[in-house]
């Protein structure tokens, strides 16, 4: 066991369930103290059980990452429970429906872009502002391959995903000289409970994301954490403003 993130504090958003909560599982595996960030109470507690039962000091903290006094107040709390922030993943985000443009609404396009992009940048102004207190720490932000060339159909959720890609270049060129390293790592079709529920409702749709992915799987959420932890640990201490598509070689496909 890697032991890269010992004395580490680190805060997941939407740690709760998916891949957010392979990150908190992975980061803890690796030493880390970790605030599990949601809304889904249930989940999130369930999830600091079981790495309490494992022996690492975690924490739920309530947050919707789209209200402005829910993110300070859970940055206070982070703080107030663990003494400090180290790292942060954000990595919570819906996506509000597909569809094309013309038939799209003005409404679920604000609200994708809110819970995407702008509850990403909130989380990091708050965590930006705990670690230049402290000398420094690391973010990934979570983006995804549709930012990479587009996604017909899935405009709003691609636009705001590049939109993240954008915020993590230009925010790690903006605290490089003041100890912040800040990555994104962009997952390709990733078997979440989400993923599986759709693949009930549409049989043959694994079938087709297994063909488009030249590794011909999907991928699982421990793989991207495994990359999380990598960018936000010591080992890439030369690494920032970077996107690592984790995907199966989906973003090389010819
Ligand atoms: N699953 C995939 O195939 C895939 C592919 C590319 C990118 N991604 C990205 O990976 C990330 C995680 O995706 P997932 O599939 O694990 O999602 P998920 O829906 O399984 O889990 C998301 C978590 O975020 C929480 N959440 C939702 N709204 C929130 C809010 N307002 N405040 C705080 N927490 C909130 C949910 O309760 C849940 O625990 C997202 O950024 C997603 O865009 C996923």
């Amino acid at each position: 066991m890697s032991e890269d993130l010992v004395n580490k504090v680190a805060l997941v958003t939407g740690g709760a369930a998916g891949i957010g909560r392979a990150i908190c599982e992975q980061l803890a595996q690796q030493g880390a103290s970790v605030a599990v960030v949601d809304i889904n109470t249930e989940a999130g507690e369930e999830c600091v059980a079981i790495l309490r039962e494992r022996g690492t000091k975690a924490e739920f903290i309530y947050c919707d990452v789209s209200s402005e006094s829910d993110v300070a107040e859970m940055l206070t709390k982070t703080i107030r429970i663990f003494g400090r922030l180290d790292i942060a993943c954000n990595n919570a985000a819906v996506s509000r429906g597909n569809g094309p443009i013309h038939e799209f609404t003005r409404d679920v396009f604000d609200q994708t872009l809110e819970m995407c992009l702008t509850n990403t940048w909130l989380c990091m102004k708050y965590e930006i502002e705990a670690m230049l207190a402290q000398g420094g720490g690391a973010i990934v932000n979570i983006s995804s391959n549709a930012s990479l060339r587009g996604q017909a159909f899935n405009t709003a959720y691609a636009a705001a995903k590049g939109g993240v890609n954008i915020l993590t270049k230009s925010s790690a060129a903006e605290y490089a000289a003041r100890g912040i390293r800040i990555n994104a790592v962009s997952p390709g079709v990733i078997r979440t409970p989400g993923l599986e529920k759709y693949f009930q409702e549409q049989p043959k749709a694994e079938e087709q994301m297994n063909k488009v992915t030249p590794m011909r799987r999907l991928g699982e959420p421990a793989e991207i954490a495994q990359a999380v932890a990598f960018l936000l640990s010591e080992r890439a201490s030369f690494i920032t403003g970077q996107l690592l598509s984790v995907d199966g070689g989906g973003a090389i496909r010819g």
